[in-house]
């Protein structure tokens, strides 16, 4: 009973302490399998000593799918379950934002992707750059514009639509359309294609990208410039034609509200996995990109711990932003030292 007594409590503690995964250089490179990855998920799904779940979710700075495919791949790469209630990538708390606006200029991603993922964010009226260079070709000079890409475009006079906000969603494909016709808008009366506006402030309408970090891994052998790399060049291009400031919402780790709304998944996930909905005290981040993962973790009063599976690849710990519980080969290790420290 002495045994018992010590099993319940370690059950209690194991229910008090929750990991938050970074996905990409963690626990997958795009995809392919990080191999600790799979026999880390095991662990916290149940085969552990005390043969229970541990609370997990996975934080992404990933974008440009809806939630539900890219889990299922996920799932299939990791072989383990993901679940789209335990999975938040960039743009998943932009959802809210369907609320405030109706008819929305959605950026980035391959072929019409993104468009399907404001679709099921629930946006009533959704307009990509292709519909604009569809229905006005020199918008876009340099662009050369497919047959096909005309044929799956949706055309319309945008002359008589008024676009309320710009979301970047993810990646730029074409950085000149893209750029030109976001700063068409930006310095538009109140979003209307056709118009300049006299004050480059108050008609301007509000522009939201879903991260920003500067730069992504590839398969070259230097990282390449991601969408905080395309936003700092919208903004050097705006203040430069309109001598102002421009103002603008990034969502994604580092930012405070994605932090926020990650605690939020955790308790409902709870619910979930033990009938229970509360925040457990002691949350891991684990992470391979000390500017974005640890210090949104440290910041926000979270455990830390780097991997050197991804982005990081120092010594020590990082300099700038260095890990709360410190600096792990793998994912595995990672997790195995927290329960350790945990239970
Ligand atoms: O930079 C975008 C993406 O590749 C980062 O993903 O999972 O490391 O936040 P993640
Ligand atoms: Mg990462």
């Amino acid at each position: 009973s002495q045994i018992q007594d010590m099993s319940a409590e370690k059950v209690t503690k194991a229910k008090d302490m929750a990991f938050v995964f970074d996905i990409d250089g963690v626990l997958v490179h795009g995809d392919r399998l990080i191999p600790e990855g799979k026999r880390t998920l095991e662990i916290l799904n149940g085969d552990n000593e005390l043969g229970i779940k541990i609370p997990h979710i996975f934080l992404t700075n990933g974008s440009g799918k809806p939630e539900a495919p890219r889990c299922e791949q996920l799932s299939k790469i990791l072989g383990n379950p993901i679940s789209t209630e335990q999975f938040i990538q960039s743009h998943t708390p932009m959802s809210a934002l369907a609320e405030y606006y109706k008819t929305v200029l959605i950026v980035g991603g391959e072929g019409y992707r993104c468009r399907e993922v404001a679709e099921q964010y629930g946006f009533k009226d959704i307009v990509v750059p292709n519909d604009i260079v569809a229905w006005d070709p020199t918008i876009a000079p340099y662009r050369v514009f497919t047959a096909e890409e005309r044929a799956s475009s949706r055309p319309r006079d945008f002359s008589q639509t008024n676009i309320e906000a710009i979301m970047v969603f993810s990646d730029s494909r074409d950085y000149a359309t893209d750029m030109q016709i976001i700063m068409d808008l930006l310095r538009s009366e109140n979003g209307r294609l056709g118009t300049m506006a006299k004050d480059p402030v108050s008609q301007r309408i509000p522009i939201y990208f879903s991260q920003g970090d500067l730069l992504c891994p590839s398969e070259h052998w230097t990282p390449r410039m991601s969408q905080g790399a395309f936003r700092i060049g919208l903004e050097a291009m705006y203040r430069a034609l309109t001598g102002v400031d421009l103002e603008r919402v990034v969502y994604g780790k580092p930012e405070l509200a994605t932090y926020k709304y990650a605690d939020e998944v955790i308790a409902s996930w709870m619910e979930v996995i033990h009938n229970e909905e509360k925040l457990p005290k002691n949350i891991y981040m684990i992470g391979d990109n000390p500017a974005s993962d640890i210090v949104g973790g440290n910041m926000y009063g979270w455990n830390t711990c780097l991997v050197r599976t991804g982005v990081y690849q120092g010594e020590g710990n990082d300099d700038d932003n260095p890990a709360s519980v410190g600096v792990f080969p793998n994912v595995l290790e990672a997790i195995k030292t927290a329960i350790k420290r945990e239970l």
